[in-house]
């Protein structure tokens, strides 16, 4: 990924390129983002995907929707326009926190005091600064997670799931990145990638990027990850985290609440890597992060696989009987007793209490 030079969020004269992540690994495509609606469709759509990129392509769409305009939005319509936004994907607060980091540089006090350029410069700049502070707080929180492991390069074994690398953030990633710095540490690493049903993302995205990486891997179905721990050495899992409550219940890509059960059973350490914008202190556990359904198709068939023209991988991707109901909750909650550590920023978090994270988040 980093060797390919290939970048998933590009801004350039004053253009959001953004690399389409539907259609990988099969096709290398970009949609380009001229509009504030464009981000919003990316978001919705899974152009770009993953809890800090969808926040920092939110950013760039603030500032694309400022750039726009001839004249200062009133409060209420920029209020508006970061309603709709907020709207496109509702399980990561990553892009929540975004939206009212941007606001709080224009206090509603004085927001008679600010010119439309000032707005202009002010969310350019913030979305430039998230895309800055999310590679710098990933680089930060993979090198704390060198401390749970041997201080001395080993033979390493890890499960991940789901893409929590590169394409999912500004760099590096957070639980892939947290492999990443294992290898660059000296480590002889054996990765176990999730694909990740139903939307396949370890399939389709974290394979890839390992590939890339060359970091050795094999490619495993959800269901396997049992046998996986029941029949190999097992150094750790690591994932990531769309929202973490105050108590360190952790909402994550579908299948993450499984395998932590998995992992509890086998004695094998269950890790959360994120940084502070996955932390929402104001809701106390994990019952309150709202849970996306999506679409019945991406679990009853293949079909939505498409290539860069639109046109299935899969022709006969159907898998369900026609009419086949089927529930599709894009996300579940591992609950804080099954993590063992979470990997921060600012340092690990074990146990997981809401007093160890207060303590290294200050709220
Ligand atoms: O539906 P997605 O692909 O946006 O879900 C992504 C995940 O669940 C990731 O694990 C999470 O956002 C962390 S990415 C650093």
């Amino acid at each position: 990924m980093q060797e390919s030079g290939l970048k998933p969020i590009l801004w350039k004269n004053r253009e959001l390129t953004l690399l389409d992540q539907r259609v990988l690994p099969g096709t290398t495509s970009f949609l380009i983002a001229k509009t504030m609606e464009d981000c919003i469709f990316a978001i919705r759509e899974m152009v770009v995907r993953g809890a800090p990129a969808i926040a920092i392509t939110g950013a760039f769409g603030i500032a694309l929707y400022l750039n726009g305009l001839s004249s200062k939005p009133t409060l209420s319509e920029l209020k508006k326009k970061l309603g709709d936004l907020l709207e496109s994907r509702p399980t990561a607060v990553n892009l929540r926190l975004a939206i009212e980091e941007f606001l709080s540089r224009f206090p509603e006090t004085e927001y008679s005091s600010f010119q439309l350029e000032d707005l202009q410069r002010g969310a350019e700049k913030f979305a430039l600064f998230m895309l800055e502070e999310d590679l710098n707080n990933n680089l930060a929180l993979s090198k704390n997670a060198l401390s749970l492991f041997p201080k001395n390069p080993s033979s390493l074994n890890i499960i991940t799931h789901c893409n929590t690398g590169a394409l999912a953030t500004a760099g590096h990633g957070t639980a892939l990145g947290v492999i990443r710095s294992l290898r660059d540490a000296g480590h002889s690493l054996t990765v176990y990638a999730d694909e990740t049903r139903p939307y396949l993302q370890g399939a389709r995205l974290t394979a890839w990027e390992l590939k890339e990486e060359g970091i050795p891997a094999y490619l495993i179905t959800d269901s396997m990850a049992g046998w996986v721990m029941a029949s190999r050495k097992i150094d750790a899992v690591v994932v990531g985290a769309d929202r973490i409550a105050s108590n360190g219940d952790t909402a994550n890509k579908i299948g993450t609440y499984p395998l932590a059960i998995v992992a509890k059973h086998h004695g094998v350490p269950f890790y959360v890597a994120a940084t502070e914008k996955s932390m929402d202190f104001r809701i106390p556990d994990g019952t309150h992060i709202p849970i996306e359904m999506r679409k019945e198709e991406e679990v009853t068939s293949f079909g939505f696989l498409k290539d860069a023209d639109g046109k299935p991988f899969l022709s006969e991707g159907v898998i369900a009987p026609k009419g086949m109901p089927a529930l599709n909750p894009s996300f579940d909650v591992t609950p804080a007793s099954l993590i063992t550590g979470i990997i921060t920023e600012r340092g690990i978090i074990s146990p997981v209490t809401e007093e160890n994270l207060k303590k290294v988040f200050g709220s």
